[in-house]
């Protein structure tokens, strides 16, 4: 095989359900552009600002769908900050991505990545689960191969990177059409250990597994994710895995398991803090608050944790009563896939528990948890600027970016709590303090730790946690596995 030129590497495909734009159309018939929610896609728009990319992702909106129908097999213009990234929307039918994002995706497997089962109550695994599996997430993967597919044609040496839980099985079939191409494959989420698949019946699991396996290298955002992986698949698919070299040798090839952490692009969140709207939201903040300021910020997800973080905070209250009136707990909680019933029942508990407490102690005139239910960046970057307590405490998470965004714009020398089951703890845990995320005891003590630190170690461990930030940046995150694609492949056509 001739090896291509380097010219031609730079291409990438890349793909994820959720695409950087959704298109709408307003009420008053304008169109319009949504941009897509959440870490992942801000993560991956900083790759899209490095190379040539074509970004396949489902069509989330009816108008997604209308303008691909109309592009028929080739790219639409994605507005984007750059200006334009190519695009191409897989539309999928609404039975179908319902099983395959609302049975199968969220919750099945978020919820097995999360350990958030619990087992003696669900899952259960019946018809529904078994047909969302074969007729809803089979199906969509293979329609986002077939995208793939028609797009290699197009250009046959450009690295195709695919991303997260929802397209599992997809690089198999690519794989089968496309023998040479390159897959690289992230997995933004934990990866749990052997026996938490078991929940799954075995195809299933194989077939998650050798899908994984059709790829060249499969990143995670830490080595105990990657060791966790490599463990599944000795256990489940009985193969010989070299733990040093952190491969396994599959179907005639080598296939790399790597981590790399994941990180914000700090200079653009330094960017957003000087802008008029984080003002706007900084004097609302400084005008409610009392002398201390606790905040969270988070999606309304299960593994997020939020209930026991709060509770933590009403143990608190009664073991330090002189904070009483002192301290506001400000809650920034961004609803999520509230089409999933127990994302659902979530957020309805949480705003039971705080309700629960702020009646307990609050009066008149203070309320000690503030709750605002909605996704409002400039009010977070405010949060983060002002904190004194930054709480991560989630049960399981793949990276946290919150744990890095917080302490990036924080000024106040604030001091984060940080659950040791974050995928951020590897890198940032010495410099927090560090919890158990089931621990309510716990994490009531740090907090009075955190509020009552001297001065000098709050303001050195910030210090420290900023470094680590401006460091391990995004762009080191893209270089890192930019350099292991160039040495895999010079690697895999050494061995011809
Ligand atoms: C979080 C996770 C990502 C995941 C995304 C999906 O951001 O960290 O790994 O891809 O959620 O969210 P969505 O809103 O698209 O279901």
């Amino acid at each position: 095989m001739t090896p291509p030129t380097s010219e031609r590497h730079d291409e990438v495909i890349l793909v994820s359900n959720r695409g950087p734009v959704t298109f709408d159309i307003d009420a008053d018939g304008h169109p319009t552009t949504i941009r897509g929610g959440g870490g992942l896609v801000t993560a991956l728009s900083g790759l899209v600002d490095l190379t040539p990319v074509v970004w396949i992702s489902a069509a989330i909106s009816d108008e997604d769908a209308r303008m691909q129908a109309e592009a028929g097999n080739t790219a639409i213009s994605l507005p984007d900050q750059r200006g334009t990234t190519a695009g191409r929307f897989v539309v999928i039918d609404p039975t179908v991505y319902d099983q395959y994002y609302n049975i199968i995706a969220n919750p099945m497997l978020w919820f097995i990545q999360h350990y958030l089962w619990n087992l003696s109550q669900a899952p259960d695994i019946r018809r529904g689960e078994l047909d969302a599996w074969e007729h809803g997430y089979q199906v969509a993967n293979a329609q986002f191969a077939d995208v793939v597919s028609q797009e290699l044609a197009r250009r046959p040496d450009a690295i195709v990177m695919l991303h997260d839980y929802h397209l599992y099985t997809a690089p198999g079939i690519i794989r089968a059409a496309h023998p040479d191409a390159f897959l690289h494959f992230f997995v933004h989420i934990p990866w749990s250990q052997p026996d938490y698949w078991r929940v799954l019946p075995n195809h299933i699991r194989e077939a998650i597994l050798e899908g994984l396996l059709a790829n060249d290298i499969i990143a995670f955002h830490t080595s105990r994710y990657a060791r966790n992986f490599l463990l599944c698949c000795e256990d489940h698919l009985g193969l010989r895995v070299d733990y040093e070299r952190r491969l396994v040798h599959w179907h005639g090839r080598d296939v790399w398991v790597r981590s790399y952490p994941i990180s914000v692009n700090a200079p653009a969140f330094e960017a957003i803090a000087q802008s008029p709207e984080v003002a706007e939201e900084e004097g609302a903040i400084l005008r409610r608050r009392r002398t201390h300021l606790v905040v969270r910020v988070d999606r309304a997800d299960l593994s997020k944790n939020a209930i026991r973080g709060f509770q933590a905070f009403d143990v608190f209250l009664d073991r330090y009563p002189e904070f009483l009136e002192e301290i506001t707990f400000l809650a920034l909680i961004q609803p999520s896939r509230q089409d999933v019933p127990e994302y659902v029942d979530y957020l309805a508990k949480i705003k039971e528990t705080v309700s629960r407490i702020n009646t307990k102690h609050g009066n008149t005139d203070w309320m000690p948890i503030d709750l605002r239910i909605e996704s409002n960046m400039a009010r977070a970057v405010a949060a983060y600027k002002h904190y004194d307590v930054l709480m991560v405490n989630a049960i399981y998470d793949g990276m946290n970016l919150v744990a890095k965004e917080g302490p990036l714009m924080n000024e106040r020398d604030g001091v984060m709590i940080l659950s040791e089951n974050t995928g951020a703890h590897e890198e940032l845990g010495s410099f927090a303090v560090s919890v158990n995320p089931f621990d309510i005891e716990h994490q009531a003590e740090a907090l009075y730790e955190a509020l009552t630190m001297p001065a000098n170690e709050r303001q050195e461990r910030l210090l420290h946690i900023k470094r680590i930030v401006h460091e391990n940046d995004i762009e080191k995150w893209i270089t890192a596995q930019r350099t292991d694609i160039t040495e895999k492949r010079a690697h895999d056509s050494a061995r011809g």
